[in-house]
């Protein structure tokens, strides 16, 4: 029996907190599989008193012996792939025999490094406000055909690294951006030859092995679908298609082999890195919605900026991904609100626009509604039957502007502080399936 993969994507900026929901999700799932992105993603997981941050590893590592895959689409960097290997095994989580590597995944290179910095310097105040990680001259280097990809380590690796390397340095050079390479590159060398002891598979025969033998599958997503490179707020974006079509491109799976789309995003909205915001709040309500909920990069430490939730761009993201399950993160944050705002719409030249329009970076203004607060400590609740009527409003409101229903309520950061709704009714669907 053939079964289909889910997806698990972020709706807004990133940050939503993907990390922790395909912790909490893995136990149902036999793979966990990362299709995008690269160490630009920071995703965090809490259990049992500790916290983890991974970046290129899959987040479904800790839940007992299941698959964890990094599929075609990831960009690694062996350097940071050792640094994160080590610190899990350190931990008492060793990847051997669990985690498979895509042979047609690219490589990060320490000269990719530089050039995203050179870039970065060469636009000034138009910065894109990078994670530096060399995320988009890999990319740029896939797609010109150019890059050098993890198989490449097995056959004639020292000619093609120099050939990529010369190219590189040329760029620099004519940037006029100064460098010193040899700490760097000595770390990566060291990196790759780590590299070389996990398994190197082709994944997308792997992924449609396992599903046409009945095994589930849960495509993890990085960063979120407003860093799209193609729908999200351009340029201000990722580089790679961070959306549910990402998936299928970044593991080989199929469109027809898609089953649910989860579409998780924060009560609020958070953005790292520049570029627009449109429900932005640069006022002591921001300050309180950081500070509330930590809002700080978890690769980078940045400040993340903070906003109310825009529905505008949350309707946007489940069209283009067509997301079937919602959720909801972080409400505990607003639980000292008395009230909360949600953007319903957004006005243009004095015009309300309802719809995600083509660019959002001049005269931008968001329609806001206000809604009741819930003033009610929710941290510790187990059940739905313990929302406050209030909280329960909201979660009405946000599922009629947004048509889905939301699944899941997280409440806190802790693998524990997550709350399924709609049991009965999966239940039943259950019951109705045997
Ligand atoms: P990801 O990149 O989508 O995995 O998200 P990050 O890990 O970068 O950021 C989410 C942050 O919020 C992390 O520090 C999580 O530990 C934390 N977090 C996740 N869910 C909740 C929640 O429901 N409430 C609170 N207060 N924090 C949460
Ligand atoms: P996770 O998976 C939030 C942002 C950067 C920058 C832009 C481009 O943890 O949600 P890049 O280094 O990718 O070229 O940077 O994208 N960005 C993220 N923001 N969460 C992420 O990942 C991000 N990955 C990249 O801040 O604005
Ligand atoms: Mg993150």
């Amino acid at each position: 029996m053939t079964t289909k993969a889910d997806i698990l994507l972020g709706l807004q900026w990133g940050d939503e907190g993907k990390g922790k929901v395909v912790d909490v999700l893995t136990p149902r799932y036999d793979v966990v599989a990362r299709f995008q992105g690269g160490p630009n993603a920071g995703h965090t997981l809490e259990f049992a008193g500790n916290k983890y941050v991974l970046r290129s590893i899959p987040s479904g590592i800790f839940q007992g012996d299941k698959i964890n895959i990094i599929g075609n689409g990831v960009v690694i960097d062996p350097a940071l792939f050792k640094a994160e290997a080590e610190a899990l095994k350190k931990s008492g989580h060793p990847l051997q025999n669990r985690l498979l590597i895509s042979k047609k995944a690219h490589l990060i290179m320490p000269t990719h490094r530089l050039l995203d910095a050179a870039y970065e310097a060469a636009k000034g105040a138009e910065k894109v406000g990078t994670t530096g990680k060399g995320i988009g001259p890999t990319y740029t280097d896939k797609v010109s055909r150019n890059g050098l990809r993890v198989g490449d380590m097995l056959d004639g690796f020292d000619e093609k690294y120099q050939k990529a390397k010369q190219r590189h340095e040329r760029i620099l050079q004519s940037l006029h951006y100064t460098y010193d390479l040899r700490e760097a590159e000595a770390e990566w060398m060291d990196g790759l030859e780590y590299l070389k002891q996990f398994q190197l598979v082709d994944s997308e025969h792997l992924i449609n092995k396992l599903l046409n033998e009945g095994k589930s599958v849960l495509c993890e997503g990085a960063q979120g679908t407003m860093l799209d490179i193609d729908f999200g707020s351009y340029p201000y974006v990722t580089s790679s298609n961070t959306v549910c079509a990402g998936a299928c491109t970044g593991l080989g799976i199929a469109p027809n082999k898609i089953g649910q789309v989860y579409g998780i995003f924060k009560a609020y909205c958070t953005r790292v890195g520049s570029g627009p915001f449109p429900t932005e709040l640069t006022d002591e309500t921001g300050d309180k919605i950081c500070t509330l909920g930590h809002e700080f990069g978890s690769v980078t430490g940045r400040k993340r900026r903070c906003g109310w939730i825009d529905l505008v761009a949350l309707r946007y993201s489940i069209m283009v991904n067509g997301v079937t399950e919602l959720i909801m993160m972080k409400s505990d944050v607003l639980d000292s609100f008395s009230t909360i705002c949600a953007c319903v719409a957004y006005r243009i030249n004095g015009e309300e626009v309802p719809y995600f329009p083509y660019d959002i970076t001049d005269n931008v203004e968001p329609v806001l509604v206000e809604l009741p607060g819930w003033e009610t400590d929710m941290t510790g609740m187990q059940s739905e039957d313990e929302f406050p009527e209030e909280f329960n409003a909201y979660l009405s409101f946000l599922e009629e502007q947004l048509g889905v229903r939301i699944k899941i309520v997280s409440v806190g950061p802790d693998r524990a502080q997550t709350i399924e709704r709609y049991m009965e009714e999966s239940e039943e669907t259950i019951d109705q399936s045997l």
